[in-house]
C-alpha cells in the first residue's frame, strides 16, 4: 500500500515536470503547408522552446509558432521579419508590442503582409531546429 502510494507520488510528480518541460522549456511541433517552403515543409519536425518569448528575447530572422491573428485555434509558423520600432515598406513603424512575421514562401504565405503587424503575445515558440527525421518514408 505505502509503495503504491509512492508510486502514485512519483507518476504525479513526473507528470507534472513533463507538463513544466512542455509548458516553459520546449516541446516538438510536426509543421503543415507550404508557406515556410523551403526552409520547413509539410511533415517537418520542429524542436520549439518558449523561454525567449517569454523573456522577450526574440530577434529579426527567427522562426517562430504563432497563434494565428485570423483564428486563435489555428497556429502558423513564420519568420520575425520585424520587430517594434522597426521601419516597414510603407514607412510606417512596428508599434510597441507588435511584430512582422512572413512565411519564407513568399509567393505563398498568409502573413503580416496581409493581416499586418501582429501582437507579440500571439507568439508561442521559438523554433530552433529542424528534427531530422525523414518523415515520407516512415
Ligand atoms: C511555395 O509554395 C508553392 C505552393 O505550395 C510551391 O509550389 C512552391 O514550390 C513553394 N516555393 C518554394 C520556394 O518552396
Amino acid at each position: 500500500m505505502k509503495n503504491l502510494f509512492k508510486a502514485v507520488i512519483t507518476t504525479v510528480q513526473i507528470t507534472s515536470l513533463i507538463h513544466i518541460l512542455v509548458k516553459y522549456v520546449g516541446n516538438i511541433v510536426q509543421c503543415s503547408g507550404s508557406s515556410m517552403q523551403p526552409t520547413i515543409n509539410t511533415g517537418d519536425i520542429v524542436l520549439v522552446e518558449h523561454i525567449s518569448i517569454l523573456l522577450n528575447n526574440i530577434e529579426k530572422n527567427d522562426i517562430v509558432i504563432s497563434k494565428s491573428p485570423q483564428n486563435p485555434n489555428n497556429y502558423v509558423c513564420k519568420r520575425v521579419i520585424g520587430l517594434e520600432g522597426d521601419l516597414l515598406y510603407n514607412n510606417n513603424h512596428i508599434s510597441k508590442g507588435y511584430v512582422w512575421l512572413e512565411g519564407d514562401n513568399k509567393t505563398n504565405s498568409l502573413d503580416s503582409r496581409v493581416y499586418g503587424q501582429l501582437p507579440y503575445g500571439l507568439l508561442c515558440s521559438r523554433v530552433i531546429m529542424k528534427i531530422p527525421v525523414n518523415t515520407r518514408y516512415s
